[in-house]
């Protein structure tokens, strides 16, 4: 399958990349076990990887992820992967927190270059508004560690339309971070999908297979075991294949803890769905 660009930025990836979280937090395997799971992915072709400063069990152990990144890809021959950070989260006792004021967030970006062994970060995104801080003033510090050559690209995540646009009078916008998967289908009911069209920006599209906890809905769901068994693959697959073909700026990136997840969730790059199946999806999972 063709790369996709991340919106206007110049950067292009598979259309399936890897979503590291499940690496790095509760029930993560050992970091052998997870080196063998980034590798697994780059392996099956998947060239993006999407990991956050607080992937991690909590605040005494930011940047667990990206050092993990950072030590696999130190043993990785083949071609570099784009990997894309976040910072504007704190983690205080576990639990997942805004933190959005410019003193954090460019702390956390001086972080994450060190975590990550890079003196640029490629596409850094802020996790989420903080609504404790003016919005104009967490992406104007994304803005200016742009400027310092800090960061190549500013992506958003967790954004309504109204932000997006907000975010683009302040800086050039290359990505934005959502929930979005064929269960719950937000961004169509929200009208980040559309306006992600409208300005050339790329949907990487989280919890793509239903979420860290709520992956099991995927395999229980009948329409999409239906067509699964069809085409001889899983339900996951047919999952993401279907995001893929809904439009050419989603790209999901799927999370796995297990190599035979991340390589199954490859897979679903080279899926066709044949128009029987996209009826019968359609149907089942409706986005208007
Ligand atoms: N920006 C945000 O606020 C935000 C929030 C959540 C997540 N994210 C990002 O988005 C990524 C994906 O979201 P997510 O991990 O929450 O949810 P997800 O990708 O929908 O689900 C992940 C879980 O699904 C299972 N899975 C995935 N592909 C599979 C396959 N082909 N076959 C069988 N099982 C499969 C994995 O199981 P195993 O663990 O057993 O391999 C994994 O733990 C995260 O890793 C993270 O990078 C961002």
């Amino acid at each position: 399958m063709d790369f996709r660009p991340i919106g206007s930025s110049g950067l292009r990836v598979a259309p399936v990349g890897l979503g590291a979280m499940p690496l790095s937090i509760d029930g993560r395997p050992s970091e052998r076990d997870a080196i063998r799971v980034v590798h697994a992915a780059l392996e099956a072709g998947m060239t993006l990887i999407d990991t956050a400063d607080v992937y991690c069990l909590d605040d005494r152990d930011i940047g667990h992820n990206e050092r993990l990144i950072a030590r696999a890809l130190s043993e990785w021959k083949g071609a570099r992967p784009v990997v894309a950070t976040k910072g504007g989260l704190e983690r205080p006792g576990g639990a997942w927190v805004p933190s959005g004021r410019p003193e954090h967030l460019r702390h956390a970006c001086e972080a994450s270059l060190k975590a990550l062994g890079v003196e640029t970060i490629a596409l850094y995104q802020l996790h989420s508004p903080d609504p404790r801080v003016p919005f104009a003033d967490s992406v104007g510090t994304l803005a200016e560690l742009r400027r310092e050559g800090k960061i190549e690209h500013v992506g958003l995540s967790n954004v309504t339309v109204e932000e997006i646009r907000a975010a683009r009078r302040i800086v050039p916008i290359a990505s934005v971070q959502n929930r979005c998967n064929i269960l719950d289908r937000q961004p169509w009911l929200d009208g980040v999908l559309v306006a992600c069209e409208q300005e050339t920006i790329a949907l990487l599209a989280y919890a793509p297979v239903g979420g860290h906890r709520g992956s099991g809905r995927i395999a229980e769901s009948a329409p999409l075991r239906a067509v699964a068994e069809r085409r001889g693959v899983s339900p996951y697959q047919v999952a993401l294949a279907w995001l893929l073909g809904k439009s050419p700026v989603l790209i999901p990136i799927p999370g796995a803890s297990r190599v035979t997840s991340a390589v199954d969730s490859a897979h679903a790059m080279a899926l066709r769905l044949e128009p029987v199946d996209l009826a019968a999806l359609d149907a089942a999972f409706p986005t208007r």
